[in-house]
């Protein structure tokens, strides 16, 4: 079984990224998110090409695998996904999302993913139509709604990606298999109220979890409240 499907498709899901850590002190940093109780570390992955940013790669992601051992969740925002898909499993991801504007044939994308026995999932930049998503959604564990342009934290939540999120609901709910609604980009505890309630469980959250004086488990329990 895929370590994505031993998680609730119901209760609200945490998954911080990484990208608003202290990159000094990983290793502590996902140690204390998942004494945080999140579900599940995000790994931001940018090229330079796809999105204008660099970040992390197979090697980043070996050296920090022992420090939890939540699922951990690799977001390629690069162009390339196929060539680097074994790499990034080899170094511990558990679940691949990538870009369905990326240079790829999708279908191989996925099956590429699904060949290393790990859940898969499709991303869409904030301007893509989401319908371009939804003939792959039979084959997919998880979509990625974009809630900020990919590329940098600390950005602020655009409301006008949250129907993407119910027209996904509809479809999805013809499946005869759950698909996860993640989103990404200026999560916090009032923006996942948004969200979940038009019907994302997955929250990816940098800066408010990271970055909350009140703390990383209170960061996270108040995202988990969203739905009450
Ligand atoms: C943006 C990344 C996000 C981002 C989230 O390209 O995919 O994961 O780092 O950070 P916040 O929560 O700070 O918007
Ligand atoms: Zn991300």
């Amino acid at each position: 079984m895929n370590k994505i499907n031993k998680l609730s498709t119901t209760d609200i899901l945490v998954a911080p990224s990484i990208l608003a850590a202290d990159f000094a002190n990983l290793g502590a940093e996902i140690a204390n998110s998942q004494k945080a109780n999140s579900d599940m570390i995000h790994l931001d992955v940018m090229d330079g090409h796809f999105v204008p940013n660099l970040t992390m790669g197979p090697a980043l992601v070996s050296a920090i695998r022992s420090y939890s051992t939540l699922l951990f969740d690799a977001h390629l925002m690069i162009s390339n996904p196929l060539k680097y898909i074994n790499e990034f499993v080899k170094a511990g991801a558990d679940h691949i999302t990538f870009h369905v504007e990326c240079d790829n044939d999708i279908n191989e994308v996925i099956a590429e993913i699904k060949k290393h026995n790990i859940s898969a999932g499709i991303s869409l930049k904030p301007d893509t139509d989401v319908e371009e998503i939804i003939p792959y959604l039979k084959d997919l564990d998880l979509v990625l709604i974009m809630t900020v342009e990919p590329g940098f934290g600390g950005q602020s939540f655009m409301h006008d990606q949250v129907a993407k999120i119910e027209r996904l609901k509809e479809e999805i709910a013809k499946l005869d298999h759950d698909v996860y609604i993640q989103v990404d980009g200026g999560i916090d505890a009032e923006t996942a109220k948004i969200v979940a309630k038009a019907g994302a469980t997955v929250m990816v959250a940098g800066t408010s979890v990271y970055r909350n004086e009140l703390g990383m488990t209170q960061a996270v329990a108040e995202i988990k409240n969203a739905l009450n």
